[in-house]
């Protein structure tokens, strides 16, 4: 494969996960720059400037070039135009077809199962559009709301690493969760035949 580009519009019945654009800014300043969202994600709490120069490098991050790569889409909600979140997927390895995804909400829009609709759609993408095997998560062990929503999707904990990295300032412990293909295929967490989800082709 020489490249991956998600068969866009997606849609969900909230939500459209689509490339982020630089009028993007404003909405993403509002979650990136809250010390709650960010405090278990790679990045710091943001400035403006901060957000602006991280939003420049998500502008071509809505395709994949190349495995090890992150696909970096923006969530926006369909009903006022409002981006609320991120949500992504590493094409971590092309001969083993393996994937991690990650995923972001500002707190606003946080409690309304808005992260596993966009996460669940992201999964589809990567099964269903880039053929992957397996979709790992990556998270510190105290981010149950991560966890917890990870559970939902039908992920599945198989690790638990004690003091794996050095994050903002301390050790901390990881837990990876994972899902097969096989499993997204036969279990309750792909969408629904005939949602809106479902028929992007
Ligand atoms: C992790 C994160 C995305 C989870 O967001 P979330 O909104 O809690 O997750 P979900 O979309 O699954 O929503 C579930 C909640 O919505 C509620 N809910 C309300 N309406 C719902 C609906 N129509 N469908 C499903 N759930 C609904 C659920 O009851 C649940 O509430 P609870 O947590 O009080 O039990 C969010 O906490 C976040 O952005 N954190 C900061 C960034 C971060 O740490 N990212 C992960 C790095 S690994």
């Amino acid at each position: 494969m020489t490249g991956f580009r998600p068969a866009y519009p997606l849609l969900t019945e909230r939500l459209e996960l689509r490339p982020h654009r630089m009028d993007d800014l404003d909405d993403l300043f509002a979650f990136h720059s809250r010390p709650e969202v960010v405090r278990y994600t790679p990045w710091p709490v943001r400035d403006r400037e901060e957000t602006r120069v991280a939003l420049e490098r998500k502008l071509p991050q809505g395709e994949l070039t190349e495995a090890g790569q992150w696909l970096v889409l923006a969530i926006e909600l369909r009903e006022t135009g409002t981006v609320i979140g991120e949500v992504l997927l590493k094409w971590a390895s092309e001969a083993d077809r393996q994937g991690e995804i990650g995923f972001a909400l500002n707190a606003d829009y946080q409690g309304k199962g808005l992260a596993a609709e966009a996460a669940r759609e992201m999964l589809r993408v990567g099964f269903e559009q880039l053929g992957l095997h397996r979709i790992v998560a990556v998270l510190d062990d105290r981010n149950t709301a991560s966890a917890q929503l990870l559970e939902r999707l039908g992920m599945r904990r198989e690790a638990h690493h004690l003091q794996a990295l050095q994050f903002k300032g301390e050790w901390a412990n990881e837990y990876v969760y994972a899902l097969l293909a096989d499993e997204w295929r036969t279990g309750p967490v792909s969408p629904r035949p005939g949602s809106a989800g479902s028929d992007q082709g």
